[in-house]
C-alpha cells in the first residue's frame, strides 16, 4: 500500500532525502575529502563548502518548520550509492590520482544536489510555499556556485596531471 499519497507528502519525503545528504556531507564526507586531498585550492573550496553545507542543513530544517513539520531525514539510497562508488574508486586508485577521484565525486554530488533542489523548489512553488522557495533557492544558488568552482579546479588539475604524464 502506498505511504506517499499526495504532493505534499512527496515533497516532505524528498526534503528528508536531501537533509540526509547534507547531514552526511557535513558530518562525514566533506571532512574526509578535506583530509585526503592535496591541492590547496580544492581543499579550501571543500572547507568553504563545509561551512555552506551546515547552513544548508539549517535552511532545510526551517523549510520543515515552515510547513509545520518536525525536521526528519530519510535514507537517500542514491547518495549512498555515490558514496560507495567514491570509496571503491579511492581504494582502487594510486595516491597521486586521489584529487582527481575526489573532484569527480564532488561534481557528481553537486549535480545530484542541484537536481534535488530544483525539484523541491518546483514543488514548493506549486504548493504556494513562498518562504520555502526562498530557502531552497539559497541552497540551490550555493550548490551551483560550488559546482562551477569544482569544474574550474577540475579542468586545471586534469591539465596538470596530463602534462605530468606527457
Ligand atoms: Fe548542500
Ligand atoms: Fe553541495
Amino acid at each position: 500500500m502506498s505511504q506517499i499519497t499526495n504532493p505534499r507528502e512527496l515533497f516532505l519525503h524528498e526534503l528528508g532525502d536531501i537533509l540526509y545528504v547534507e547531514r552526511a556531507l557535513a558530518n562525514e564526507v566533506l571532512p574526509k575529502l578535506i583530509s585526503e586531498v592535496q591541492d590547496t585550492e580544492f581543499k579550501e573550496a571543500l572547507e568553504q563548502h563545509l561551512e555552506q553545507t551546515r547552513g544548508h542543513m539549517a535552511n532545510l530544517k526551517q523549510v520543515f518548520e515552515e510547513l509545520g513539520e518536525a525536521p526528519h531525514a530519510e535514507q537517500c539510497i542514491g547518495f549512498d550509492g555515490l558514496k560507495a562508488e567514491h570509496d571503491k574508486l579511492v581504494e582502487e586508485s594510486s595516491p597521486e590520482l586521489i584529487d582527481s577521484v575526489d573532484l569527480g565525486a564532488a561534481a557528481r554530488t553537486e549535480n545530484y544536489e542541484i537536481a534535488a533542489y530544483e525539484g523541491l523548489r518546483r514543488m514548493a512553488k506549486a504548493m504556494g510555499e513562498d518562504r520555502a522557495v526562498d530557502l531552497l533557492d539559497t541552497n540551490l544558488k550555493e550548490e551551483k556556485e560550488a559546482l562551477r568552482l569544482v569544474e574550474k579546479i577540475s579542468t586545471r588539475v586534469s591539465n596538470e596531471s596530463a602534462k605530468a604524464l606527457a
